[in-house]
């Protein structure tokens, strides 16, 4: 969907849809609601009055004013309480405003934004909008081929505002969140393929894609690559699989020269079965979403770049399948990672620590200013903190305090688990210096505690997206499936280190 940004009149704009907002706890009508029901002689509060419309939160109602108003239908939205509306309440709203345009085969609608939503600046209030209205839109169907013609999408966004000022302010942060959104919505359509399509060499492929940006420069280690450094863990849990393992790199340095990076890692495990600790049957076929981590991270740098942030960002994305066959890895074997230290492999399934341990190790050669790392790590973590939370641990407080306030900005909800030194017995090996399952107790944990051990003295943070990766269920803004978490999120952080630094 396009984004156009109109300096006139939203009332007076003449399309199919214009979209509306109402408060449950206001009797009124406000802003654009207001004027579009003054010239409709009183549509909306008609509907009001008549008890058919209380404004409750994504309460959605479509008015056909029978008065002349330029736009043809008004579709009314709920905002709740005014008091608890707060930018990602907004992002909600403007997703089921705009589905329920799709839902009329409407290709155009008109949109405000109003500084009567909430006390938030003009333009984080415009960001939600563009952000809330794309990505609620959100739609996976290159592999439906019935039926195609059915398949609804709307073609523009138009957000109108005569006062120049404004004008210039939506229109900017209008273009930001289209870069965002559309960021997300690259994540999400990697998560989404099947794990057939979405080999480690495609994904390679993607990251070149997001090189296509003069600013990025985009390097993809080979298997023979890797060898020569030592990346053993990462080559280990490769070794089953008939798809080649990549460690795809992507370079932004849109910061001043010499300036430390901010280092992303994202694990890329394309499918994971388990390997020889094969996982039941039920529900492995998710197991293609475990290179979330690393589609957020090449859907950040693709966005960071597309906004020319004066930064400097690394992505390292180690991609590889896991497979079982006569080459694959298996418990008892002690794999010798990049740096230097020896793990006892005790279960196959815990892939994803040994891909990162060496891309961590890896990222020590930027003597970065910090470290995220995004994985779908541990089953744990979705016992622990449910579907919807990404769990964060990490050695600096610094960077967990960013994260938790990029998490307040974004709407995607991180909390941090402890890691004190106690967790890490639970990883000692006895003939090897780590093994890489620490028990069941605490699984989050040890994970991380495991991954500690190969990041050095940089400030680092890792974040479990096991649970909000892949969503059951809808969201307001999520359509069910892959979420493209982790992008807004990375983003916020980013952009926010501007502020401080
Ligand atoms: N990719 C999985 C974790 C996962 C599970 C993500 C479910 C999303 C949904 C990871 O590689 C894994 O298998 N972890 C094991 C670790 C265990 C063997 C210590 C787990 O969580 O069971
Ligand atoms: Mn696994
Ligand atoms: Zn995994």
């Amino acid at each position: 969907m396009k984004i156009t940004v109109r300096k006139e009149n939203p009332s007076g704009l003449a399309c199919e849809a214009v979209l509306a907002f109402h408060f449950e706890d206001r009797k009124k009508p406000f802003g654009l609601a207001a004027i579009l029901d003054r010239l409709s002689g009183g549509a909306i509060s008609d509907l009001i009055a008549a008890g058919d419309f209380e404004g409750k939160l994504n309460q959605v109602a479509v008015v056909y004013p029978s008065r002349p108003v330029p736009a043809k239908r008004i579709v009314l939205v709920g905002l709740g309480k005014k008091k608890d509306l707060n930018l990602d309440k907004l992002r909600g709203a403007f997703a089921y405003g705009a589905r329920q345009v799709r839902g009329l085969k409407v290709k155009r609608f008109a949109a405000a934004v109003e500084s009567g939503f909430s006390g938030e600046p003009l333009a984080a209030l415009t960001e939600a909008a563009v952000e809330g209205a794309v990505l609620g839109l959100y739609q996976f169907t290159p592999y439906k081929t019935i039926d195609r013609d059915k398949i609804r999408a709307v073609e523009e966004m138009i957000i109108a505002e005569d006062d120049p000022d404004k004008y210039r302010t939506i229109r900017d942060a209008a273009k930001t969140a289209e870069a965002v959104a559309a960021a997300v919505c690259f994540a999400r359509d990697m998560v989404s393929a099947p794990g057939n399509e979405m080999t480690p060499t495609v994904m390679a492929q993607k990251a070149r894609e997001v090189a296509a940006d003069k600013a990025v420069k985009c390097k993809v280690l080979d298997r023979e690559a890797m060898a020569k450094l030592g990346m053993n863990a990462l080559l280990g849990v490769a070794q089953g699989s008939g798809q080649p393992p990549k460690l795809i790199i992507l370079e932004y340095m849109g910061g001043k020269r010499g300036e430390a990076p901010v280092v992303l890692v994202g694990k890329g495990l394309t499918f994971d079965s388990g390997g020889i600790c094969l996982k039941p049957a039920e529900k492995m076929d998710e197991m293609k979403t475990d290179m979330s981590g690393g589609a957020a991270v090449l859907g950040a740098v693709k966005a960071v770049s597309a906004l020319k942030l004066p930064l400097n960002v690394v992505g390292l994305v180690p991609a590889s399948e896991n497979l079982p066959d006569g080459m694959a890895y298996k418990p008892g074997d002690i794999l010798k990672s990049l740096s230097g230290q020896t793990i006892e492999v005790i279960n196959t399934d815990a892939e994803g620590r040994l891909i990162l341990a060496d891309a961590l190790t890896y990222s020590a050669r930027y003597k970065p200013a910090a470290i995220v790392d995004l994985a779908t790590l541990t089953g744990a973590c979705i016992i622990a903190l449910g579907d919807y939370v990404t769990g964060m641990m990490g050695t600096s407080d610094r960077l967990k305090e960013d994260v938790r306030k990029a998490s307040e900005a974004t709407g995607e909800r991180v909390w941090e688990l402890p890691l004190w030194e106690e967790y890490h017995e639970q990883i000692k090996s006895t003939i090897a210096d780590f093994k890489n399952t620490g028990g069941r107790a605490a699984g989050t944990i040890t994970a991380a505690a495991f991954l500690s051990k190969f990041v050095g003295d940089y400030p680092w943070v890792h974040l479990d997206i096991a649970g909000p990766a892949w969503l059951a269920t809808d969201k307001p803004y999520i359509p069910k499936g892959a979420s493209g978490v982790g992008v807004r999120l990375l983003v916020r952080l980013l952009r926010n280190r501007l502020k401080t630094t």
